[in-house]
């Protein structure tokens, strides 16, 4: 198993592939999804796939951009990161599928990729935020340790706006006392 492939109970955490153009356009051609995040375009056709997907496999090392796979199956049902964007440390975000909400997928995933990006890539602090009205996005932070530490402004692609928004951290000093 390669350092970019990561099991959880149920899921497998691994690069997206070329095959996988088809069904990330299904899920991520939702207006319910890119609404709340920066950069999804949408309608999301299956060039964005395409060349979101060739951008991932061109990734430096010290990031760590996963699809999500339900075990049976394979079945791809969203992508969780942690990308530098030329900022110092890391933003983690993900999305899923509307058909796979609510069963604590992005939970598992989660936790399995700040794991990663502090004991494979040894980063000393992640970042993250999310919509004032995300609260099932909230409270992943909130499990995961992340410490809400104000308010900020979140661009989105899709309202070609800056909305507000929660933003939260977590240091590795922080994350290493919370399994102890
Ligand atoms: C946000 C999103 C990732 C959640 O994924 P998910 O797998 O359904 O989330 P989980 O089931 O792991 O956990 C959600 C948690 O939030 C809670 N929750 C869900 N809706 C909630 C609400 N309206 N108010 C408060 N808590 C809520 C759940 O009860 C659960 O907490 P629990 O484990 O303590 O019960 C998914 O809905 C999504 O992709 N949405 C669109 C894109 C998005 O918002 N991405 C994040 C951008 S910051």
């Amino acid at each position: 198993m390669d350092k970019n492939t990561l099991i959880t109970d149920r899921l497998i955490l691994r690069p997206v592939a070329a095959r996988d153009a088809e069904a990330l356009t299904a899920l991520a051609d939702n207006y319910k999804v890119a609404v709340m995040l920066s950069r999804l375009p949408y309608p999301y056709k299956i060039e964005h796939a395409r060349d979101f997907i060739s951008w991932v496999n061109a990734r430096q090392d010290d990031e760590g951009i996963f699809g999500l796979y339900l075990k049976p199956g394979e079945i791809f049902i969203g992508v969780c990161s942690y990308e530098l964007r030329g900022e110092e440390e890391p933003e983690l975000g993900y999305w899923l599928g509307e058909p796979y909400w609510g069963k604590g997928y992005m939970s598992e995933a989660v936790k399995a990729v700040v794991a990663h990006a502090f004991t494979v890539n040894r980063h000393a602090k992640l970042t993250s935020g999310c919509r004032l009205q995300n609260h099932a996005s909230r409270r992943i932070l909130e499990k995961a340790g992340f410490e809400h530490v104000g308010r900020y402004e979140i661009d989105s692609l899709v309202l070609k706006a800056k909305l507000p928004g929660h933003r939260f951290h977590l240091t590795r000093e922080h994350w290493q006392g919370l399994a102890a």
